[in-house]
């Protein structure tokens, strides 16, 4: 990815073999090397839900609250200078992350969710109304699909959904004609959390552009696993947060073009975002500041610039040969355990595998596969409307990170087939 971060973070080690590369890895994330339940070691299988965090990361957040720490962009002593120019570190570090144009480009958010009602609310107030049309997909996340059905609600416009087909890509074919002169924006997410499948979201760009419709990719799955570009893409918006890219909880950021977001209303009211303020009347600042009322979260800005820096500094084809023969492994043993079904098989997937067994509650595999130390998410994933699709209240979903093991997967496969038997 982007090299350019790489430092003293992580060494990358000359793959010639994965499992070494792997194991090295391993060492930056002690959590990783313990056992839960009394005495089962643990296969942390739930990385779309959260990534864990290596030690530069958690260094990098400990050594700016023991010496660093101050506001940012208030102060003119020694602390508030440093705490800023980590701050503003870290938005350069997420511009050259995305391939952003400019820094101004990039807002902190406290994550993906916040990112989308940024502009479901600041861009979508302004520039949706009666009688207009958002789209957003069959597979979208509750983060995605509610805002934009609040905007429409607010508006009084359509909320239009396109199809996922029954492998679990989404049905591009159905694209053009959901597509008339009232749509304003296509939300769409670049890889699906409760499937794994990666959409092709530069084609979706391409249809929208020359029709004048703004999109949003929400990226919270993809940026730990593809490289993204939001120039290639040729996106407006792009959203994610660090808590998936092996970062802290509560921030992320928001990559909106700046001719878009600089005659965008703000969003939140308050410090910062202001050029002046009397009871007459308020002006506002400049973007990026436009968009960031108050205090930011400024050591999980810190925070996320170390897990960029340590991120970068992964040898990243290793790494995508290594999950895309993690999958095959897990799609292989899972499909072999009678009874159970993978829910998505899409060709291009990520590490996520999602799945059901006939007459068994996905609850129960979760359960007995956490007394094993194998941690599933299992629910709806945040994806009610695509769990209706396939006909399911729930799914089991595995997810593998950067440290995932091949003795994982099995240990994944062994404890979901004594989990079935025992359920049978
Ligand atoms: N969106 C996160 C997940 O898929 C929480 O688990």
């Amino acid at each position: 990815m982007n090299t350019s971060n790489v430092d003293a973070g992580f060494a990358p080690v000359a793959v010639a073999d994965n499992a070494l590369y792997v194991s090295a890895l391993r060492n930056e994330f002690p959590i990783l090397n313990q056992r839960v339940h009394g005495n089962v070691p643990l296969v942390y299988l739930d990385n779309a839900a959260t990534t864990q965090r290596p030690i530069p990361v958690i260094n990098a957040t400990t050594d700016y609250l023991l010496h660093s720490h101050s506001n940012v962009h208030r102060g003119g002593h020694a602390l508030a200078m440093e705490a800023t120019r980590l701050f503003e570190l870290t938005r350069s570090r997420i511009q050259a992350f995305l391939n952003a144009p400019l820094p101004e480009e990039i807002i902190y958010t406290r994550g993906t969710t916040e990112s989308v009602n940024l502009v479901a609310s600041a861009w979508g107030d302004d520039n949706v109304k009666s009688g207009d049309e958002v789209i957003v997909s069959e597979m979208d996340h509750h983060a995605v699909i509610v805002p934009m059905q609040m905007l429409c609600q607010r508006k009084g416009a359509t909320l239009r959904v396109l199809p996922v087909l029954d492998n679990g890509t989404l049905d591009l074919d159905a694209l053009p004609d959901l597509i008339n002169n009232r749509t304003k924006l296509i939300a769409v997410n670049h890889v699906s959390n409760a499937l794994g499948t990666i959409n092709d979201v530069k084609s979706i760009c391409a249809l929208a552009r020359p029709r004048g419709i703004t999109t949003l990719i929400d990226g919270a799955q993809a940026v730990a696993h593809l490289k993204v570009d939001v120039q290639d893409i040729d996106c407006d918006f792009y959203v994610f947060s660090a808590h998936k890219l092996y970062g802290p909880t509560g921030v992320g950021a928001l990559y909106g073009r700046a001719e878009i977001m600089s005659s965008m209303s703000p969003y939140q009211g308050g410090g910062s975002m202001i050029a002046s303020v009397s009871f007459e009347g308020t002006t506002y600042n400049d973007l990026p500041y436009r968009f960031e009322a108050g205090t930011q979260n400024i050591e999980g800005a810190v925070g996320l610039g170390a897990a960029l820096e340590w991120f970068g500094g992964l040898d990243h084809s290793a790494v995508a040969k290594h999950e895309q023969s993690l999958l095959r492994r897990a799609t292989e043993g899972l499909s072999a355990i009678k009874g159970l079904r993978i829910i998505g098989n899409a060709p291009n997937k990520i590490g996520i595998i999602s799945f059901v067994v006939d007459g068994i509650h996905a609850s129960d595999i979760g359960v007995l596969c956490d007394e094993q130390g194998v941690a599933l998410r299992v629910g709806h994933h945040c994806t009610m409307p695509l769990m209706k699709r396939f006909g399911v209240g729930s799914t089991a979903r595995a997810s593998a990170g950067v440290y995932t093991t091949h003795s994982e997967i099995d240990a994944l496969v062994t404890s979901v087939g004594k989990a079935v038997r025992m359920l049978s």
